[in-house]
């Protein structure tokens, strides 16, 4: 595995066309798109990195799948009361599908959906409170408490909020939103800004690897059913309009963040993290996705 990752961090560093870093809010729009890098953390323990595996980046949308994990803990099936399970076939941050469907969104991962989240697990607390909540979790999952919000980030993203904004008001509208909009909108914007590395972030994951046990701390996350339901999500609306062609290239359950991180998991096999800053038309991680149809080739670990 070592020696594959090494030469693959070699072949992808000789492609010109590495897709458009995110421009939205200036913090994004500065990272140096050459960079990549890639870490495979198994089950019984072992992890390989290669390239940038431990530069920090921005996660984005990926925090999304933890954000999700956390709210079935608190309110189990009752979530979808409040967000649907069905691919958008639209981009992450449209507003078309909510003005049809009463304000629900179709899927936890579509930014609408990780507000309604956002909202579900707030039951009440303030944005400070929760937010501790959630760095807790990820933290827990790293095994890593070093893991922080990059401020900057979140305090830009609050400031460029109008698209998000949108949504939240418009869901607000249907009566879908309990809580303050910019209380939800400040914590899910802390929850994008979350820093992370490729190491940390495939760490992450282990628990969707292994039927909702992370075995290297010997600790059961989530049942096995939750743990398998997340995956699906991951594989049919983690890539937004773009899940499809993922799916078809890659066969894996996947989550990208516009930070050009994406988080994919092998089950039985393998949590993997990958980042490359540059991003396809969706918004997806162009080089990240091409090194995780080669590992999926490679490994032969795709679930189809
Ligand atoms: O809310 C937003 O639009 C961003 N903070 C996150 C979107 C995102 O990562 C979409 N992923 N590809």
């Amino acid at each position: 595995m070592q020696d594959f990752l090494n030469a693959l961090v070699a072949e992808l560093k000789l492609i010109t066309q590495r897709g458009k870093v995110a421009d939205y809010i200036p913090q994004l729009a500065s990272v140096d798109p050459a960079q990549f890098g890639i870490a495979v953390c198994t089950p019984s323990g072992d992890s390989f990195t290669a390239g940038d595996a431990t530069t920090l980046f921005s996660i984005q949308s990926i925090s999304k799948v933890f954000t999700l994990t956390m709210a079935l803990g608190k309110i189990g099936d009752g979530l979808w009361q409040h967000v649907g399970r069905e691919p958008s076939g639209n981009p992450f941050n449209s507003i078309v599908q909510l003005e049809h469907e009463m304000g629900k969104p179709r899927n936890p991962f579509i930014n609408a959906g990780a507000i309604a989240v956002v909202d579900a697990i707030m039951m009440g607390h303030e944005p400070k409170e929760c937010l501790g909540e959630i760095l807790s979790f990820v933290r827990y999952l790293a095994k890593d408490d070093s893991i922080c919000f990059d401020r900057v980030v979140a305090a830009s993203e609050m400031q460029h909020r109008d698209r998000n904004a949108s949504l939240a008001h418009f869901m607000k509208a249907f009566g879908r939103l309990r809580h303050d909009v910019d209380k939800v909108l400040g914590t899910y914007f802390h929850q994008c800004a979350i820093a992370m590395n490729c190491l940390q972030l495939a760490q992450s994951g282990l628990f969707l690897a292994s039927d909702g046990i992370d075995k290297t701390m010997g600790q059961r996350i989530v049942s096995a059913q939750r743990a398998r339901r997340i995956n699906s999500l991951m594989m049919m609306c983690g890539h937004y309009d773009g899940s499809g062609e993922f799916a078809f290239r890659v066969g894996l359950p996947g989550k990208s963040g516009v930070g050009g991180g994406i988080l994919a998991i092998a089950p039985g096999k393998a949590s993997i993290a990958v980042w490359s800053p540059g991003l396809d038309q969706q918004g997806n991680s162009l080089i990240g996705t091409l090194a995780l149809e080669r590992l999926a080739q490679f490994t032969g670990w795709s679930v189809f």
